[in-house]
């Protein structure tokens, strides 16, 4: 199993590998539309970070990492493709994200997640933390906020984010 981490500057397979993963786990896994499920991702610019899993050469995991506040780490978009679930991947993507986070000495990490993931992120040990409005660890720009579709949320996740 490779582990890759991922920048502007890193090949453009690796791109394509996550939103594979991405594609696999959320738009086939969860009936996202894709137009959802990439409609409202930032622009791959110098702060770009994203985790990718590749095992036997397919792509299998990935994540994104950023820092909504200097002292703060978030993971996001956190998906194993279907195949691969529930075998240890996840665990193994977190773990590499927090490394990589505690490598820019971010004292936090915080996770924006659905509730049906909940159990998994709390055997990675982070507490749930509710009420919190996940925008407020959100890095938008005023126009990228304008593309986001409102009401998807709640209709998708009634109870919300944790
Ligand atoms: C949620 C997800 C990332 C977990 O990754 P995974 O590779 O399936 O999880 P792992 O096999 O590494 O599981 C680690 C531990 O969490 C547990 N776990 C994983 N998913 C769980 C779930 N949905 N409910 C309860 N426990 C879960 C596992 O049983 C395992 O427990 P153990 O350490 O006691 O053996 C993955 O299933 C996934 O991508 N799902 C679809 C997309 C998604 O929901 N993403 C999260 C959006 S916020």
């Amino acid at each position: 199993m490779d582990i890759y981490r991922v920048t502007k500057e890193s090949p453009k397979w690796l791109f394509k590998a996550y939103d594979f993963a991405r594609t696999d786990a959320f738009v086939f896994g969860q009936n996202i539309p894709i137009s959802v499920e990439y409609s409202h991702d930032e622009p791959i610019g110098d702060d770009y970070k994203a985790v990718v899993i590749v095992d036997d050469n397919k792509p299998v995991a990935g994540c994104k990492v950023s820092f909504p506040f200097p002292e703060v780490g978030k993971i996001g978009r956190v998906c194993v493709i279907r195949e691969y679930q529930r075998k240890g991947v996840g665990k193994i993507l977190i773990n590499e994200a927090e490394k990589w986070i505690r490598e820019y000495g971010a004292e936090k990490i915080v996770i924006n997640s659905q509730d049906r993931a909940q159990k998994f992120y709390e055997k990675q040990g982070y507490n749930l933390v509710p009420g919190v409005n996940p925008r407020d660890y959100e890095q938008i720009t005023v126009d990228s906020e304008k593309d986001i579709p409102r009401g998807y949320v709640p209709a998708f996740h009634p109870q919300g984010f944790s």
